[in-house]
C-alpha cells in the first residue's frame, strides 16, 4: 500500500475534476481555496482504502455508483457535518414563543387539525430534528390529541445512521435548556452521552435524501434548511428550493440559516425574519407516491 506524503497536493486539474464530481453528485461546491482541505481528505480514504493516488482514487470513485459505501464515505468526509441541539436561538425562540402557541390557538378554535408535519432537511445527525422534538414536547404537553411527524434527511448514510441512533455527546447537549434535558432527556449511565425518551423518538424518522433529488413526501408545515444552501451555488441552490417548494402549502413556513444567501431566490415567499419565510405560492408536489 503506498500512502501519499502529507505535504502532496492534489493538481489543479485534479481538483477541477474531484470539484466537478462533488457539484454534480451534491450540489456542494469547491472552491480553488479548498484544495489543501480537498487534498488532506481524499488522502484520508486512500489510506483506509490503500488506493495508491488521488488519480486512481478519482478513477474508483467514477466507476462505482453513488449509492456506494464509498462514495458516502467520501461524501462526508468532503461536506460539514456541524450541528448541535438549539442551534440558532432565535429559531427556537420564534418556535416555542410565537409559532406553537400559534398552532395551538388554531387547534382550540377548530381551525387546523391537530396536526405537525415539519422537514429537517440536511439534518446531518438530527440534532435539528431532536430540538424540534423537544419544543414540541414542551409546547404541546397537556393538550392530548396532537400528531407531530418530524423527517429528518441528509444525504450522508452515516450521518443518517448516527440519527437513527439519537446519542448526543456533550457537545450537541450544551444549549438545550436544563428543565428540558431533565424532562425529555436520559443520560447513559456512566457515558456523557444522552439519549431523547421514546415521547421525543417517536415523532422523528430518519432518512437519506439528496437535496438535489425531490422529496416523496406529503407537505409540511415547516421546513428547516440551515447551515447547507451556504455551500452550494446559485444554480443548485435553485434547484433544491424547487424540491422543497413542492413539499410545501401557501402557509407553510421556511427557516433558513444566517448565510445560506437565498434572499434573491425566494420569490414565491413572503419575508418575516431574514431566516423566516412564509410561503406563498406552492409548486406541485412530484409525481409519484407520497410517503407517509
Ligand atoms: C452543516 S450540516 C447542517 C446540519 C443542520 N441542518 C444544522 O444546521 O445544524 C450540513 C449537512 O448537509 C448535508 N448535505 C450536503 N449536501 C447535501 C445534499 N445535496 N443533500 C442532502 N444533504 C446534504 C451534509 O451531509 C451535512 O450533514
Amino acid at each position: 500500500m503506498t500512502v501519499r506524503p502529507s505535504h502532496e497536493l492534489v493538481t489543479d486539474l485534479q481538483l477541477k475534476r474531484y470539484a466537478k464530481l462533488i457539484y454534480d453528485v451534491a450540489g456542494v461546491e469547491i472552491s480553488p481555496q479548498k484544495k489543501q482541505l480537498l487534498s488532506n481528505r481524499v488522502r484520508r480514504r486512500l489510506k483506509v482504502t490503500g488506493i495508491a493516488n488521488f488519480e486512481d482514487y478519482y478513477e474508483t470513485l467514477v466507476s462505482l455508483p453513488v449509492t456506494d459505501d464509498e462514495w458516502d464515505h467520501f461524501l462526508q468526509e468532503v461536506t460539514t457535518h456541524e450541528t448541535y441541539l438549539f442551534r440558532d436561538d432565535s429559531n427556537w425562540n420564534w418556535f416555542r414563543n410565537e409559532y406553537l402557541p400559534q398552532l395551538t390557538s388554531e387547534a382550540r378554535l377548530g381551525v387546523r387539525k391537530k396536526s405537525l408535519r415539519v422537514w429537517s432537511a440536511a439534518c446531518s445527525t438530527g440534532d435539528e430534528a431532536c430540538t424540534v422534538a423537544c419544543c414540541a414536547a414542551e409546547g404541546l404537553a397537556g393538550q392530548a390529541g396532537w400528531d407531530v411527524k418530524i423527517v429528518g434527511t441528509d444525504i450522508g448514510v452515516g450521518a443518517v445512521r448516527e440519527a437513527n441512533a439519537a446519542r448526543f455527546g456533550e457537545r450537541s447537549m450544551r444549549l438545550v435548556p436544563e428543565p428540558l434535558k431533565k424532562r425529555f432527556f436520559d443520560q447513559a449511565k456512566n457515558t456523557p452521552f444522552w439519549t431523547p425518551k421514546s415521547q421525543l423518538r417517536n415523532m422523528m424518522s430518519f432518512r437519506q435524501h439528496n437535496l438535489l433529488d425531490p422529496l416523496r413526501e406529503r407537505p409540511f408545515d415547516v421546513v428547516l434548511l440551515k447551515n447547507v444552501l451556504i455551500y452550494f451555488n446559485t444554480e443548485s441552490k435553485k434547484r433544491v428550493l424547487e424540491n422543497v417548494n413542492r413539499v410545501m402549502l401557501p402557509g407553510s413556513i421556511l427557516v433558513l440559516g444566517a448565510a445560506e444567501g437565498v434572499s434573491d431566490l425566494l420569490d414565491g415567499y413572503e419575508r418575516i425574519r431574514p431566516w423566516l419565510y412564509r410561503c406563498v405560492n406552492a409548486a406541485s408536489p412530484p409525481s409519484g407516491k407520497a410517503g407517509v
